[in-house]
């Protein structure tokens, strides 16, 4: 019933356009985007080449990145601000008087951990540390570690633009600033946002249009998204000059600067502000962020029992002046009236517990529970969601291929 409504509410909207009525409940119709999660981490040991490329081989859309500081200033492409999980600098012994306890408890960024930092470290001294697979995921291919170096932000840059013009394929780049307020407390500027220009700076030396909003995107109609996957352009295409690129953060702030600064798309990540799920919540965030990345359990729980099972508390009274908690398919709604789409993170490889709230807890309230990762990317298909942050994005690809054939086979 409620898809029936939905799918009716996106051709009104799109009457224009050659919209199915079975198609995509995305806002304009294409089949979601699918993010690499620092790129294919799956396989590779995150953020290294061989991440990378996998990604583009893969046929992803976007491949994600997380950007630190070195301590003499260099931007490198580093996930928290922690190396031990991620390298093997514990193996190190030169470095071993670098461990230490680093508290920082500001509005969005709380650190309390004991670990190699990466602000401590020069890029010399870092270019001397290699990758290896994630601590966390001892089951995931272990082949490829002390094989990549760090990367600095603009060899990333470097990577992903020999790939695509190798691959003849437009790939995007998702632009991850993490701790803005760890980074502009050690490297202050005039205006407070050292951290957000410094990329800034990088992206406009290198032609990335700051100031471009990103072309429509052509309507793939039903069925032919093997032809996007498979790289094969209608006659008539004519390539674009504009080159892919969105920001990430969990830092509001950050999101609004880069928002108001540039015309590239902001993602306001999230998993615990009670304040966006409403409709006046909605309303701020339009005004700097057209992409609403919330904790999947968000659009599947609904921000109430969410907000419960993670004990995240808020003032009721404040919610209810915003208009109420909206609920998934409410929130979808409304956001796509303001313009914003839904980018649900992190969608894991099915040989990972799959994190979602409710198959942790048994509680007659979670109206759906996804029972594999094929039923749980395909509610957040059904959904309408425009981003997937994925891991395991061959995994992913199938998934998106195979929703896009049973909505393209449906008799409407
Ligand atoms: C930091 O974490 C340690 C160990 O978990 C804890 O004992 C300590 O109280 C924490 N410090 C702060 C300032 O939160
Ligand atoms: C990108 O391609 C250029 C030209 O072939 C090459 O010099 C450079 O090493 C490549 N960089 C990366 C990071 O792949
Ligand atoms: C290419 O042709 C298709 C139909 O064959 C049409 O719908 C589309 O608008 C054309 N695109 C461009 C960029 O001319
Ligand atoms: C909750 O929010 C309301 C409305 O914004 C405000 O009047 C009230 O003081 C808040 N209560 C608390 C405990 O912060
Ligand atoms: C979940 O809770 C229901 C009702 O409390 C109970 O009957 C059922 O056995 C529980 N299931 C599991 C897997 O614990």
């Amino acid at each position: 019933m409620l898809k029936t409504i939905f799918n009716i509410y996106a051709f009104a909207l799109f009457a224009n356009f050659a919209y199915s009525r079975c198609g995509w409940n995305t806002i304009d119709g294409n089949p979601p985007s699918l993010v690499g999660h620092k790129g294919e981490k799956a396989f590779m040991p995150e953020h290294t080449l061989g991440s990378y490329h996998m990604a583009a081989l893969e046929a992803v859309d976007y491949i994600e990145t997380d950007i630190s500081i070195s301590k003499d200033g260099v931007l490198v492409i580093v996930h928290n601000g922690w190396l031990g999980q991620t390298t093997n600098v514990a193996e190190l012994p030169q470095f071993a008087d670098r461990k230490k306890q680093y508290i920082f408890n500001g509005k969005y960024a709380k650190i309390n951990r004991t670990e190699w930092f990466v602000w401590d470290f020069t890029y010399a001294e870092l270019k001397t540390i290699n990758r290896i697979q994630d601590t966390d995921y001892a089951y995931r291919p272990q082949y490829f570690n002390n094989d990549f170096y760090i990367l600095t932000f603009d060899e990333y840059l470097d990577h992903i633009e020999n790939l695509s013009k190798n691959l003849d394929r437009q790939l995007g780049v998702a632009l991850e600033l993490k701790f803005s307020e760890v980074f502009n407390s050690l490297f202050p500027s005039d205006n407070g946002r050292g951290y957000e220009d410094k990329v800034l700076e990088v992206l406009s030396k290198r032609n990335y249009n700051i100031n471009q909003p990103p072309p429509s995107n052509p309507v793939i109609n039903n069925g032919d998204l093997l032809d996007h996957i498979l790289n094969i352009k209608p006659s008539n295409y004519t390539k674009s000059s504009y080159k892919p690129v969105s920001f990430l953060s969990f830092d509001h702030e950050t999101c609004e600067y880069l928002g108001k600064k540039t015309k590239i798309p902001v993602i306001s990540l999230n998993l615990n502000s009670p304040w966006m799920y409403t409709p006046k919540g909605l309303d701020k965030i339009a005004s700097y962020s057209k992409i609403l990345s919330p904790e999947k359990n968000i659009l599947l729980a609904g921000p109430e029992l969410y907000f419960e099972f993670n004990e995240i508390s808020y003032n009721k009274t404040e919610i209810e002046s915003m208009g109420g908690f909206l609920e998934p398919k409410e929130l979808i709604r409304e956001s796509h009236k303001r313009g914003i789409e839904l980018s649900p993170f992190t969608l894991y490889d099915s040989r990972q517990p799959s994190g979602l709230l409710c198959t942790r807890f048994n509680d007659t309230r979670f109206k759906y529970c996804p029972k594999n990762r094929k039923e749980e990317m395909f509610y957040y298909f059904e959904l309408g969601c425009s981003y997937i942050t994925v891991e395991n994005i061959f995994e992913a690809q199938i998934l998106r291929l195979a929703f896009d054939s049973k909505i393209a086979s449906k008799d409407c």
